[in-house]
């Protein structure tokens, strides 16, 4: 057992205890400021999908290419605005070295983040093609600015710094497996899906509004095979991840920092 299983189990068995105050205000302030203890915080996040990978049916020996994988050298950069967390890429990259995909899709790109794991991983795989749709939004200064959305969440409002190009965080050496199209998924998708027979992996990280996550589950879950993939960032934004579990039959689903997991 790791020291963040310990440390889980130890808190829920004395967090209500009078001195357990101290626990949960320890775990409260290393949370919200954890951008002070990002070894903590990739720790804690590795464990998770070790976790993860040894309760999904089939996929127990998955968990083996999460020590591969962290060791690119994407999680040693962290510049780019609004891009997916950690634990994604780590589960990313496992699940496309266990599955070995000859298709995955994923919409929302940013500066790359996400296209680059998965490109490693397919890389090592030495098979594969990753389709990305993205609708490039531009930041100029250190930080972009953001806004509410109607479901009340805080948007950025661009999410690639200006004079860089979408993806341009993904190395050349693993371009040759990428296909980038730029535009709305809601136009893009419904053509780019009907070329496969079939997607081994579809991830959503594009607009988490809740009509376009429903037409992008909706869309890409008819080509998602027996023991494939559907994975969404942000599931906690509104309802359609929830909606579209309950509706639809599949193996196994799990959620952890508002990354959701689908096995069909
Ligand atoms: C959260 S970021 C993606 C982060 C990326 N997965 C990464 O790892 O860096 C969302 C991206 O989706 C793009 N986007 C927003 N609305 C979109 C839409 N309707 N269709 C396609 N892309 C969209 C944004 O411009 C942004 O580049």
């Amino acid at each position: 057992m790791d020291f963040f299983t310990k440390f889980k189990l130890f808190y829920k068995k004395n967090k209500d205890r009078p001195w357990g105050r101290f626990l949960v205000f320890l775990k409260n302030f290393c949370y919200k400021h954890k951008y002070l203890f990002p070894f903590l915080f990739f720790k804690q996040d590795l464990s998770v999908a070790r976790e993860f990978f040894s309760n999904l049916p089939g996929f127990s020996k998955a968990g083996n290419y999460l020590e591969e994988g962290k060791k690119k050298g994407l999680f040693r950069q962290k510049f780019s605005s609004g891009h997916s967390g950690d634990f994604d890429c780590m589960i990313l990259y496992a699940l496309v070295r266990a599955i070995k995909p000859d298709v995955v899709v994923e919409t929302g790109v940013a500066s790359g983040r996400s296209s680059w794991i998965i490109l490693e991983a397919m890389d090592e795989n030495k098979k594969g093609r990753l389709y990305s749709i993205d609708l490039p939004k531009y930041y100029s200064g250190k930080i972009p600015a953001s806004y509410l959305t109607r479901e009340g969440k805080e948007e950025l409002c661009g999410f690639v710094p200006e004079g860089k190009q979408p993806g341009w965080l993904v190395p050349e050496y693993l371009r040759s497996r990428w296909t980038l199209i730029l535009g709305e998924s809601r136009k893009e998708l419904p053509g780019l899906i009907g070329k496969f027979d079939k997607i081994d992996i579809f991830y959503h990280d594009s607009e988490h509004s809740y009509e376009n996550m429903k037409f992008e589950f909706e869309a890409a879950w008819p080509k998602i095979p027996l023991a494939g993939f559907l994975l969404s960032d942000d599931i906690g934004w509104n309802n359609a991840f929830k909606e579209f579990l309950v509706k639809n039959k599949h193996k196994f689903d799990c959620a952890y920092r508002n990354f959701g997991i689908i096995l069909k």
